[in-house]
């Protein structure tokens, strides 16, 4: 078991399993990631009204109503860029290895002053875009200070100095993290601490400045999988084994309470641990949701977001439990970024796009 999902990380263009819940056994798993600032509060008005959503709009003051080609905030020549932009949706990319084109785009993050963060896998970069989907810059995702050697970017989240954490993996195929400014400089790397240890998913608690990730042991037939919470320096607080069956997905509320999915869907869908990593309950039986693929906490507005892994919908919870609505944004994702604004950042691995939308 522990080989589907590190397979599911080699091979980011995977296909999603089938709908049957039987399926599980021998299928590689799709590489679907939520990242989330930890205190967004504009997707909870734009999901509470419609109202709401209008008067984000009328803040942006985004004025585009046809397709345009987008301006270059660099030199760099971007002939084949194509933005097309509306008030509410913008898409770009396509696959290639110019800027603006991408090639195995796996996720996406959004900073505090709305710059959008997409992990170009295989052209072992980061591409920086704004919120009007306008290239800005790039950066290889270099593994160490020299910066010669590169990584495939696969999983990020931006920390409360807005600097950018990237789980990537290595030549020699092993899974880092590496801290980097939002301009690309090296900080530091952090290795899992075996070599049977992978890093699966990352999430940042910008409050207590720790570092969230889900490691997976794998020794021989005993696989197990924790909880490790790091400072920015990479020294362990603290890690805990979960009492669910697979957690693969995690996320922190602003009450430093760990929100983790489960892969197999058993009874819950989330489980929540407090601080110290105590389990505390679990929810998520009404959701619709077959395969969680991420997770994201509105702490402020107090709503839990998980992302479907089957039916590219989002299902919204209350923090404590309570299911409230879905959400189907309209365009398919492998992974999914909410900005401080609360607009979506759908990212999609198999046409290598990446889809703003301000309004779903
Ligand atoms: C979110 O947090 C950032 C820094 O952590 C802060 O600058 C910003 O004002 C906060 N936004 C809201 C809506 O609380
Ligand atoms: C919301 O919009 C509707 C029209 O779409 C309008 O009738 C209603 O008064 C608005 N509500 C508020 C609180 O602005
Ligand atoms: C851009 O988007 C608009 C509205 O969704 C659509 O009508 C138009 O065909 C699109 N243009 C291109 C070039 O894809
Ligand atoms: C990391 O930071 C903590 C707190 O500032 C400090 O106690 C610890 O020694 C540091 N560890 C390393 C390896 O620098
Ligand atoms: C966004 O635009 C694309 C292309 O025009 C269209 O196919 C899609 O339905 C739109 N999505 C939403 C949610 O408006």
């Amino acid at each position: 078991m522990a080989l589907v999902v590190s397979l599911a990380l080699l091979l980011p263009t995977s296909v999603k399993p089938a709908k049957e819940s039987t399926a599980h056994t021998n299928t590689v798993w799709p590489t679907g990631y939520v990242t989330c600032p930890q205190n967004a509060t504009g997707l909870i008005m734009a999901m509470m009204t419609q109202n709401a959503t209008v008067q984000a709009d009328t803040d942006r003051h985004v004025e585009y109503t046809s397709s345009t080609h987008a301006p270059a905030a660099s030199t760099e020549e971007i002939e084949i860029q194509e933005v097309n932009r509306t008030i509410t949706n913008v898409t770009f990319g396509g696959h290639g290895s110019k800027v603006v084109r991408f090639s195995g785009v796996s996720n996406a993050a959004v900073s505090p002053s709305n710059e959008v963060f997409v992990a170009d896998t295989f052209n072992r970069r980061v591409q920086v875009f704004n919120m009007e989907g306008v290239y800005l810059r790039k950066f290889p995702t270099v593994v160490s200070v020299e910066g010669s050697e590169t990584m495939n970017p696969y999983d990020m989240s931006i920390d409360g100095k807005g600097h950018l954490w990237v789980i990537g993996e290595t030549d020699s195929l092993e899974l880092i993290l590496v801290r980097y400014t939002k301009t690309g400089r090296h900080i530091i790397t952090i290795h899992p601490p075996s070599l049977f240890t992978t890093f699966n998913d990352i999430a940042v608690d910008t409050l207590r400045n720790h570092v969230i990730v889900i490691a997976e042991n794998a020794q021989g037939a005993r696989v197990s999988r924790e909880v490790m919470v790091l400072l920015y320096n990479g020294t362990v607080v603290r890690k805990f084994e979960t009492r669910q069956g697979w957690p693969n997905f995690i996320t922190v509320d602003r009450n430093g309470r760990y929100l983790v999915t489960d892969v197999y869907k058993t009874r819950d869908l989330v489980y929540v641990y407090s601080e110290t990593g105590q389990y505390q309950f679990s929810f998520g039986s009404e959701g619709r949701i077959s395969t969680p693929m991420g997770i994201c906490v509105y702490s402020s507005g107090k709503f839990v977001l998980v992302a479907d892994g089957y039916d590219v919908s989002l299902e919204m919870f209350t923090d404590s439990g309570e299911h409230v609505r879905r959400v189907v944004p309209g365009v398919m994702f492998t992974g999914i970024a909410v900005a401080p604004g609360g607009q979506l950042v759908l990212v999609n691995e198999i046409h290598d796009t990446v889809t703003i939308l301000s309004r779903y």
